[in-house]
């Protein structure tokens, strides 16, 4: 009796730890799947914080780079190539002064995140999408996929030039 019990407590155990192992992959998939289909992938806004980017010139703006459970794996142990299942989200937002915060500050020095501007991501497959190093590219303006295909073309392109990181600019912020 004692030790059916223990048997039958082992076998939820595994079982828990090989859904819990399936359900990032099978995420990574259903988000890959998403995102090629034109949809934003369902909680990529709770993806984990990879690295932050602020642009001047013409984009003026702040970028928080995020990943999913697989990209944040392969940033921590330091994989390169990035393993397939890789999704990493550029989220870009207006820089605006915030007058709120330089009250406090007693002068102008405080800049925030204002509206979004747009999504961008990359996912990786590289059986997939061979002819572009494995990585498919996609941005959404308002939720809506960019169909553009010069502008599309034009991100591998660019990120082309950073062959020796599999493709990717963000380092993983310490
Ligand atoms: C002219 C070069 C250039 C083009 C074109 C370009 N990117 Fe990037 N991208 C960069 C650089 C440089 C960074 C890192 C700096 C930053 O985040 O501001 C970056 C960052 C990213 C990131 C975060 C991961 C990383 O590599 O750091 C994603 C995702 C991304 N770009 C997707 C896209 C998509 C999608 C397009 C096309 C719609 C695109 N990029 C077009 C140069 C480019």
């Amino acid at each position: 009796m004692r030790r059916s019990a223990l048997l039958l407590v082992s076998v939820v155990a595994l079982a828990g730890v090989l859904v819990g192992m399936g359900s990032s992959s099978r995420e990574a998939d259903e988000d890959a799947a998403a995102i090629s289909g034109g949809k934003l992938p369902s909680g990529y806004r709770d993806w984990r914080l990879i690295s932050v980017a602020h642009e001047e010139g013409n984009f003026n703006s702040f970028a928080a780079v995020l990943g999913n459970d697989v990209a944040i794996n392969a940033y921590r142990e330091g994989k390169l190539p990035f393993p397939d299942g890789t999704i990493i989200a550029a989220l870009h937002f207006r820089h605006v002064p915030s007058e709120e915060n330089n009250k406090v500050f007693g002068r102008s020095q405080s800049f925030v995140a204002g509206p979004a501007t747009n999504v961008q991501f990359m996912v990786k497959d590289s059986r997939k999408y061979s002819s572009t190093s494995g990585w498919w590219f996609a941005q959404f303006d308002d939720g809506k996929p960019l169909t553009d295909k010069a502008k599309l073309k034009s991100c591998f392109d660019c990120h082309a030039l950073n062959k020796d990181r599999d493709l990717v600019f963000a380092k993983y912020a310490p």
